[in-house]
């Protein structure tokens, strides 16, 4: 293939794949084919442990000696780690409970591996609490010295986990183009983590301006669940929502309502964070109009060019292509193709100069393609800067980290990440965050009493494939078996 050849069709690399997963699924086959790896998958994930840790002290060097990572080499496309990641440990949990070393027709899978990874994220947040309180002291030493029956929805002081939890919105909180209606468990757990003293996020696409109510639509079962637990003044002050990537802060307020928080002016978001170089009060207003040019006419033209049935919808700082009837569903690979053409325009020779500095995310939102002005690295940065939190305490939680199409592969600029697929794999990892943090226990799920006693009562099935993870000699227990209940629907 020609140079040439090979740039136009650029599109014939697999886009829908992750270089980092696909690698490491790679490195366990040869194994997997030899039948070793019952006694060599440890060691295998040790390896990439000390791979990630190895890319992760380089890309953190201020040394001009320190030569790009083995990892980066390896993987080109490798994204940034904030964290070191107890892979190994992880691995060794899943495999106790799924015995994957064991199968002889089946390889380790994509998913299982994402699994592994997310597992080791959040296990590192927990280790780094546990350093920080300089522990002798296990997650388990801790749920027992808890009184079983009494509810321990409130611990601020001894929260171990992540300081501020950022959500996407669509298919990560509420299926795609839905509203987060009355799902309870995942409520309660959100709910948990602001009574706990954690900032809690969502960092969403979809942009409606300071239209409030529309974004209190989208989340009104979650409003009403903080409302009917009469969430207090202190803890919903701690609950935000950035529409449009970055574009509109809001916060939640005593009367359970988003309310804009003020841009300019004493602690206005916008001129607090204009130290930030990628931040909205630094974009000039004609660039964000040249930007929004370019793509209207690259979707229109490929609106034609494809025969989609679709139009525009242009807004103030994003712009859309979206099907005529709401109902229809547009090609997947149409749709790909649409982000691919638009990320190429925009990042072509030509247009460089005139936008490239605004950031922006073109993405494959399900049944539509939206570009924004903005992307979620820097919603999330000025939340950090907002709420004063650092780049280690913070987690984004999202469904999109293609590399080609994801609009929360920018978050993992600026902060750990889990990938999830859809809300319930949300809920297994909030309630495995809780559990490890020591605000619910595994053994018996405050939470269950909790939300029996609630309104929107739905059953939490606490699972009892919980699995005990050693965790240097210390017990800490995750339910492992309820991670892979939630995800089989989703990968069949
Ligand atoms: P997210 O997954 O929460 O980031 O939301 C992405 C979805 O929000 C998109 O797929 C669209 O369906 C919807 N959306 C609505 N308005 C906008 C917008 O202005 N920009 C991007 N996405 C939007
Ligand atoms: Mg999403």
């Amino acid at each position: 293939m020609s140079f040439s050849s090979r740039r136009r069709n650029y599109h014939l690399v697999p886009h829908r794949k992750d270089e980092l997963i696909g690698w490491m699924k790679s490195m366990l086959i040869h194994s997997f084919v030899l039948d070793a790896l019952e006694s060599t998958a440890g060691d295998t994930f040790s390896h990439f442990e000390t791979l990630i840790n190895e890319h992760l002290r380089v890309s953190k060097s201020q040394d001009p000696n320190d030569q790009m990572s083995r990892l980066k080499q390896i993987v080109p496309t490798v994204g940034t780690f904030h964290t070191p990641l107890p892979l190994r440990k992880a691995f060794e949990a899943y495999n106790t409970k799924y015995s994957l070393t064991k199968r002889k027709h089946i390889c380790i899978s994509f998913n299982e591996i994402r699994h592994i990874l997310n597992l080791a994220q959040i296990m590192a947040f927990v280790e780094e609490g546990r350093r920080m309180r300089g522990l002798s002291m296990s997650i388990h030493d801790y749920e027992e010295e808890q009184d079983p029956n009494t509810s321990n929805e409130s611990s601020n002081e001894s929260f171990h986990g992540p300081k501020l939890i950022t959500f996407d919105g669509d298919q990560t909180l509420y299926s795609d183009g839905a509203n987060f209606e009355s799902n309870s468990e995942l409520a309660h757990y959100i709910y948990l983590l602001l009574r706990n003293g954690v900032f809690v996020a969502v960092v969403t696409a979809a942009g409606y301006e300071y239209v409030t109510s529309k974004y209190e639509m989208r989340l009104s079962g979650l409003l009403a669940y903080f409302k009917n637990k009469k969430l207090s003044d202190d803890d919903c002050s701690r609950f935000f929502l950035f529409g449009g990537e970055c574009n509109y802060l809001l916060r939640l307020g005593s009367d359970y309502k988003l309310h804009a928080v003020n841009e300019h002016g004493v602690g206005g978001w916008m001129s607090s964070t204009k130290y930030l170089p990628e931040t909205p009060s630094n974009w000039p207003e004609d660039d964000i109009k040249t930007l929004l040019d370019i793509v209207e006419e690259s979707l229109t033209h490929s609106i034609s060019d494809l025969k989609l049935r679709a139009r525009i919808l242009r807004k103030k700082r994003a712009i859309g292509l979206i099907p005529i009837k709401l109902n229809d569903q547009l090609p997947r690979e149409g749709l790909d193709e649409v982000v691919l053409r638009v990320q190429t325009t925009l990042t072509s020779k030509d247009n460089a100069n005139r936008v490239n500095h605004l950031p922006f995310c073109a993405f494959n939102g399900g049944n539509d393609v939206f570009v924004d002005v903005g992307n979620k690295r820097v919603g999330v940065q000025i939340l950090q800067s907002f709420c004063d939190i650092n780049v280690e305490e913070t987690l984004h939680i999202g469904d999109q980290f293609l590399k080609s199409a994801g609009n929360d592969r920018a978050a993992r600029d600026v902060c750990p990440c889990v990938w999830i697929i859809n809300p319930d794999e949300t809920t297994y990892i909030l309630k495995n965050i809780l559990r490890l943090a020591g605000v619910i226990s595994s053994s018996h799920s405050d939470e269950d009493t909790a939300m029996q006693n609630d309104n929107h009562e739905k059953k939490v099935d606490s699972g009892d494939g919980g699995v005990t993870i050693d965790h240097d000699a210390k017990n800490v227990s995750m339910d492992i078996d309820e991670m892979a209940r939630r995800s089989s629907l989703a990968e069949k």
